[in-house]
C-alpha cells in the first residue's frame, strides 16, 4: 500500500519537537524547540494559510475561481501563494518596494501576483499596501482579504494545531512556552489551548525593543514614543493587533537585534538548526529568563521559520558587520 500524502497541504503541521542539547546544558534546564521550518513552506504561516482558506471554503466565502488577497511581503504571503497554487485560486499580494528580489521571486514561483506599493505610505493612505488590498477585495466578488492582524482564524489555526501538538509531544510536562509575538496568532492560539490543559503553565511573549506591545501589555497604554526602527522581522509591532490575546501571555520580554541574531547564528553552529531572526529572538527570550528555570522544567521555544530565507542578512557576514552585529 502506498502511504504517501495526497498533496503538499497534508504535510502542514505535525512539526518536530527537538531537544536543544547545548542550550539545555548551558542553562541547566530542558529546552525543546518546536521546529516550524519543517512545514512545506518553511514557516508557521503555512498553518494559518491552510486553515483560513479551508474555513473560508467551508463557510462559502470562497469558491472555485476565487481570489486570495493579502498585504504582506513575508511568510504569510508565501504560505498563501502555496495554498492558492494547489487549490487553483488567484493570489494577489500587495507589498512595498522594500521587498527583496528573492522574496518576490518565491511568491511568483508559486504563481502569485505581486503588486508593489510605496514603502512610506501611511496605512490610511489610499496608495498604502493595506488600502490597496482592502479596495481590491471590495471590488472583487468571490475574494477573501486575509488581514492576518485582525483575523481570529489566525489564532484558531494554532489553537487547533500547534497547541495540541506541543501538549502531546511533551506528554503534558511542558512548564514554560516561549514564543515571539508579531500578529500574536501563534502565541495566543497555542497558549490558549495549553493553558486550558494546564493553568500553571507560564507563557512568555518575546517582543522587540522598538515595538509598542510590551508597554501596552504592562500598562494598557499604546505609547507611540516606544516605536523605533529595528531589524528583527516578525517580532513586535507598531499597532495592537486584535490577534494578540494578552490574557494568555503571562509576561513580555523585550529583546534587541544583536543578541537575537547572534542566538540564531549560535543555533546553526551548535545544534545544526537554521532559524530566522525571530527564532533567534525567541532563543534570546529564553536566555533572558534563564534565572527562573529549574533543572526539571520543560521549556518549549517555538522557532517560526527557516534561516535559508535570510542568507543575504543574518547569514551574510558582510551585512552583519555593516550593521554592527559582528
Ligand atoms: C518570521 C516570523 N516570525 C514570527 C512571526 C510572528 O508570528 P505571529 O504573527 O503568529 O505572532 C512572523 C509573523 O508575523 C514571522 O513572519
Amino acid at each position: 500500500m502506498v502511504t504517501g500524502k495526497n498533496n503538499i497541504l497534508e504535510t502542514v503541521g505535525n512539526t518536530p519537537l527537538i531537544r536543544l542539547q547545548r542550550l539545555s546544558e548551558e542553562l541547566n534546564t530542558q529546552v525543546w524547540a518546536k521546529l516550524e521550518a519543517a512545514n512545506p513552506g518553511h514557516s508557521a504561516k503555512d498553518r494559518i494559510a491552510h486553515y483560513i482558506i479551508a474555513k473560508a471554503e467551508e463557510e462559502g466565502v470562497l469558491s472555485p475561481g476565487g481570489t486570495i488577497i493579502e498585504s504582506t511581503s513575508g511568510n504569510t504571503g508565501r504560505s498563501l501563494a502555496m495554498v492558492a497554487a494547489l487549490k487553483g485560486y488567484h493570489c494577489v499580494l500587495f507589498t512595498t518596494t522594500k521587498i527583496s528580489k528573492e522574496k518576490k521571486a518565491v511568491l511568483e514561483a508559486y504563481g502569485a501576483e505581486v503588486i508593489m506599493c510605496p514603502k512610506d505610505a501611511k496605512p490610511d493612505d489610499p496608495e498604502s499596501y493595506y488600502s490597496r488590498a482592502r479596495m481590491l477585495h471590495e471590488e472583487t466578488c468571490n475574494s477573501i482579504y486575509v488581514n492576518q492582524y485582525y483575523n481570529e482564524a489566525n489564532v484558531e489555526a494554532h489553537y487547533h494545531g500547534t497547541g495540541p501538538e506541543i501538549w502531546q509531544q511533551t506528554g503534558g510536562e511542558i512548564t514554560h512556552y516561549v514564543c515571539c509575538v508579531g500578529t500574536g496568532g501563534t502565541i495566543s492560539g497555542t497558549a490558549k489551548y495549553l493553558k486550558e490543559q494546564k493553568n500553571s503553565l507560564r507563557v512568555l511573549g518575546v517582543d522587540a525593543v522598538g515595538s509598542v506591545l510590551t508597554k501596552f501589555a504592562r500598562t494598557g497604554q499604546l505609547d507611540e514614543t516606544e516605536i523605533k526602527p529595528y531589524k528583527l522581522e516578525g517580532v513586535g509591532k507598531n499597532i495592537i493587533p486584535s490577534t494578540v490575546l494578552f490574557e494568555y501571555i503571562d509576561e513580555f520580554i523585550q529583546v534587541q537585534d544583536k543578541p537575537s541574531l547572534l542566538q540564531a547564528l549560535k543555533l546553526s553552529r551548535e545544534e545544526a538548526i537554521m532559524t530566522g531572526p525571530s527564532g533567534g529572538a525567541a532563543l534570546e527570550g529564553v536566555f533572558q529568563y534563564r534565572e527562573h528555570f529549574g533543572p526539571q522544567d520543560k521549556v518549549v521555544v517555538l522557532l517560526p521559520d527557516h534561516g535559508i530565507s535570510y542568507l543575504s542578512k543574518l547569514y551574510n557576514e558582510k551585512w552583519m558587520k555593516k550593521n554592527g552585529f559582528l
